[in-house]
């Protein structure tokens, strides 16, 4: 079953793989940054926030790892203004195609130094791991998921490592969103068939390694969390957008008040608790106190 790591990542990355072919998230599922330009906005409040906690320097990047089609990249340089948005440098950074965005640079790699904020949106989601069944003699589960008879499960370690490497080379604050679960959870047997899964146009599908499928399975973001180390939280969506000032408020009259209307069921559908409002905000502040970029919220209980 180890090797379904491999195969895993030969479906999705290898020469006809689903993301080097340049599937794009938006032909599969649907994601925050594609619903419209409300995380965006929060994203810069976020970025505000840690640029003011960093002295607010010449250059100021936003790095956004795993871009797909690169529209949480665009949303934030078309709307970022003012002095902020005269020092910004977007970076989107994927492996599949590199696509052409007005002002945004494309790379494939992560750069080796972030200065301002890095994010991952359901990055860590799409990085293969091991697949295993009990019994399995492994460090990770031991620490994180101890399978009991019957159970399977998947071992978070090269997430952890992914997520460490990119946390390591941001100077403000680094934030993985995304869908995931905690220790007790696992523990305590809520996913006695782990999480490993299937998409494909828009429905949940039987996993097969041909390319044809996205491949995923939840992230084990507390082991996330402490393999990065530093200051961190982990909250929910709904609390952190709610923390950032996004609201729904319906007001005005005319186009203003239906334009209102429309942005209010956009900003329900990311503070969803039963939807994307439940996922998981990690945020590690890197040389600013974290404390600068959100105020205390209840732990995330996915
Ligand atoms: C589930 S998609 C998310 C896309 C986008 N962030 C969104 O939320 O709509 C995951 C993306 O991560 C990219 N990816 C996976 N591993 C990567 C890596 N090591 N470096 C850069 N991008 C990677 C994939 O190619 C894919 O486009």
């Amino acid at each position: 079953m180890r090797d379904s790591e491999g195969a895993w990542r030969e479906a999705l990355y290898g020469p006809e793989g689903f993301f080097t072919r340049g599937s794009l998230p938006a032909d599969h599922f649907r994601t925050a940054p594609l619903i419209g330009p409300e995380l965006a906005e929060a994203l810069l409040v976020l970025l505000d926030r840690v640029d003011f906690a960093l002295g607010r320097p010449e250059r100021v990047d936003f790095v956004d790892l795993g871009a797909g089609g690169g529209e949480l990249s665009a949303a934030v340089r078309s709307l970022a203004s003012g002095s902020l948005g005269r020092r910004l440098h977007v970076t989107a950074v994927d492996v599949g195609p590199v696509r052409s965005l007005p002002l945004v640079r494309w790379e494939r790699s992560l750069p080796s130094a972030v200065t301002g904020l890095l994010v991952a949106h359901e990055w860590l989601d799409a990085i293969p791991c091991p697949v295993v069944s009990w019994p399995c003699s492994d460090p990770w589960l031991d620490r994180w998921w101890p399978l009991r008879p019957g159970w399977r499960a998947e071992i978070g370690a090269p997430r952890d490592a992914a997520w460490a490497d990119a946390v390591s080379r941001v100077r403000g604050a680094a934030l993985a969103i995304d869908y995931g679960h905690v220790r007790a959870d696992r523990v305590a047997g809520r996913y006695p068939e782990g999480t490993f899964t299937a998409y494909r146009g828009g429905r949940r599908v039987e996993p097969v390694f041909d390319g044809s499928c996205d491949l995923t399975a939840h992230v084990a973001l507390d082991a996330c969390a402490a393999a990065a180390g530093g200051e961190w939280v982990l909250v929910s969506q709904r609390d952190a957008l709610a923390a950032l000032g996004l609201s729904g408020e319906v007001a005005g009259s005319g186009m203003a008040w239906l334009e209102s209307l429309a942005r209010s069921g956009r900003v329900a559908e990311l503070r969803d608790p039963a939807g994307l409002g439940a996922f998981g905000w990690l945020l590690h502040a890197v040389d600013v106190p974290v404390s600068s970029l959100l105020p205390p919220l209840p732990p995330w209980t996915p």
